[in-house]
């Protein structure tokens, strides 16, 4: 089967009512971003962050996979598809997808600040200020933030190097590394790109964009896939 990689951003889970980042109305306009994603927001106060993470993780609880997740799952049928997810929810894996790689961690996990090779699966539980890990050191929310190492984005490139077909969809392009998996991407492989709003991407490559929401975008690109051109890209 063609291999189908996919990048995501919180776009697409936003018709899930989980909101973006730096839209209107997102999590940057309410939240100082180095206040609660950053390792020194994390020693100047540890409540906020928590506090931040743990309102995130009880509105995950609450949330479901919406058609642009089911979209992806679908097209499992067709293509040995790979997730490659900026997003630390979890509705990809909800909805059902089986192959998710997450660059920026996971709300449902908790990770030792001591030994960060200890991570704790909590679900949508709060990480309490004397939470510990059995080291005895605190729990922090088991995610990337801004500042720290992504660990996970040598394996996403090497992904992302073996695409037959890659996907953008809901990410704004602008935090690196994963804006840079695009870079990857074999010359031959179609790009698609699934977003309501202008994005900024490399002008080097040709990319079909899909102007609309994830929902109803997935449709499309899954309609779009069904055509041997794209099907058989070096033919
Ligand atoms: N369907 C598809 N895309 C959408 C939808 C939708 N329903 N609604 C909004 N979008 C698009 C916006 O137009 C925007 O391009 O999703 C994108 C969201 O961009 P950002 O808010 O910048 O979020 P994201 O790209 O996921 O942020 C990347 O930055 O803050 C850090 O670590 C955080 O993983 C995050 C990273």
């Amino acid at each position: 089967m063609k291999k189908l990689v996919v990048l995501t951003g919180s776009g697409i889970s936003s018709e899930s009512g989980l909101k973006t980042f730096r839209e209107t109305g997102g999590l940057w306009e309410n939240y100082d971003v180095m206040e609660v994603a950053s390792p020194a927001g994390w020693l100047k106060n540890r409540n906020l962050v928590l506090s931040f993470y743990n309102e995130r993780r009880a509105q995950l609880r609450d949330a479901v996979p919406n058609e642009g997740h089911k979209g992806l799952v679908s097209l499992e049928s067709g293509f040995d598809v790979h997730i490659i997810t900026q997003n630390v929810d979890n509705l990809h894996e909800r909805a059902g997808s089986t192959k998710v790689l997450h660059l920026h961690g996971l709300l449902t996990r908790a990770r030792s600040t001591g030994d960060p090779s200890l991570t704790y699966d909590i679900g949508y539980e709060p990480i309490r200020p004397e939470d510990t890990c059995e080291k005895g050191h605190p729990l922090r929310p088991d995610i990337v933030w801004f500042g720290e190492a992504v660990p996970a984005i040598e394996e996403a490139a090497s992904i992302a190097a073996t695409a037959d077909i890659f996907v953008v969809i809901g990410t704004s392009m602008v935090v690196y590394p994963a804006a840079g998996l695009i870079d990857y991407v074999p010359k031959y492989a179609p790009v698609f790109l699934i977003d309501p709003n202008e994005v900024a991407v490399p002008i080097y490559r040709h990319i079909t964009f899909i102007k609309e929401k994830a929902g109803r975008g997935v449709k499309m690109l899954i309609e779009k896939l069904s055509y041997p051109e794209v099907q058989n890209p070096r033919a």
